[in-house]
């Protein structure tokens, strides 16, 4: 049987991917912290779905703990290692910068050594369209120069970029680096625009709409995401594979990053439309400036994704919203 190792499982993305990978009859390793960045009750949760499984296997533990993840690879010789364990979030990074050195920068070094001393894994790794900062040409494509890093989030991310590249060529190990945008569906993240939304909608507060709601996301829904994912872990990286000048393949290491977006952005005050539609209340509007370490606008070009895999994300937050409103009204019993 197959086995791949999970980090960051009982995260939100991570719950999708490994559910995903069970069903699809693979063994899988979920390593998580349970950190308390947000409520770890959510997170039991999501692991005890996982839990159900017989094939699923769970580490708790930190990543950057010298010696883990090299023990795990030892133990479950993993074909793919899908690595999503991370301090994520943007505002909390001016807070809290250490944990976001600790976890992502420490934590994928620690990864990458496991994977040099026990090779042969397809490694796919989450990056984040944050590292695309004050570019300001769209849609962002993979190939286009990222050096304006806005968040010290983005930047531990666009170092772990870097790292996984040395380690690519330096080792010869497989690397699809991910740059997820925006990400929403049921079981999300508490610190995210949607849940807080709903969860102030319902108990009749205001929201907190940054930059008069004329921001624009990228807005992805986490089944398309996973879809994608999945898709891309049957395509190892190898060097002169490349599909195109739009392709970011490296010339010197069997590396590659992969925009994974719906490529057709909505503005907040759309997305406040739809939550307000699915709830059937109105929002009560805090008008905010834009926060620091914010980007107006995200906006991927697909046409990587769309020619490794032949898929397109196409779910709209008229199906993905009312799909997390639902889970969360049952999850919460509202
Ligand atoms: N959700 C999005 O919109 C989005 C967008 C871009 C990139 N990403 C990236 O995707 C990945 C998954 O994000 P998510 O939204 O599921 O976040 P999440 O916070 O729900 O999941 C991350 C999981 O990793 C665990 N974790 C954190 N630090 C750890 C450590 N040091 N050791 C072990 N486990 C640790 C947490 O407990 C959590 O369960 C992250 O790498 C994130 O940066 C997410």
């Amino acid at each position: 049987m197959k086995t791949a190792i999970v980090t960051g499982s009982a995260g939100f993305i991570g719950f999708h991917v490994a559910r995903r990978w069970l069903e699809e009859g693979w063994r899988v390793v979920g390593i998580d912290n349970f950190s308390e960045y947000y409520d770890p009750q959510l997170k039991r949760d999501r692991a005890a779905i996982l839990a159900r499984f017989p094939n699923y296997l769970e580490i708790e533990g930190c990543i950057e703990t010298p010696g883990l993840l090299r023990v795990a690879f030892v133990d479950h010789q993993p074909t793919h290692v899908i690595h999503l364990a991370a301090q994520a979030g943007v505002r909390f990074s001016i807070e809290e910068p250490q944990t976001y050195l600790t976890s992502n920068v420490q934590g994928t070094f620690e990864l990458l050594e496991a994977a040099r001393a026990y090779p042969g894994a397809h490694l796919l790794l989450a990056s984040t369209s944050s590292i695309y900062g004050a570019n300001d040409r769209m849609p962002y494509s993979e190939v286009d120069k990222a050096d304006t890093q806005m968040s010290f989030y983005a930047a531990t991310k666009k170092a772990t970029e870097a790292m996984a590249h040395s380690y690519a060529h330096l080792y010869g190990l497989p690397v699809t680096m991910f740059r997820f945008f925006t990400v929403y569906g049921p079981w999300g993240r508490p610190d995210m625009a949607l849940f807080k939304f709903v969860k102030a909608m319902l108990s009749g507060a205001p929201i907190d709409v940054y930059n008069n709601g004329e921001m624009r996301r990228d807005f992805t829904f986490v089944d398309d995401l996973v879809e994608a994912v999945w898709r891309l872990s049957a395509i190892r990286p190898e060097i002169g594979d490349s599909r195109g000048d739009f392709d970011s393949l490296s010339p010197v290491a069997p590396y590659r990053i992969v925009n994974i977006g719906k490529a057709q952005p909505d503005t907040l005050g759309e997305f406040i439309a739809q939550i307000e539609q699915s709830l059937g209340i109105e929002a009560q509007k805090n008008m905010m400036p834009m926060q620091p370490g914010d980007v107006p606008a995200t906006w991927s070009n697909t046409r990587l994704l769309e020619a490794l895999t032949r898929y397109k994300a196409t779910t709209g937050l008229n199906f993905g919203i009312p799909e997390f409103v639902r889970w969360y009204r049952d999850y919460f019993g509202r």
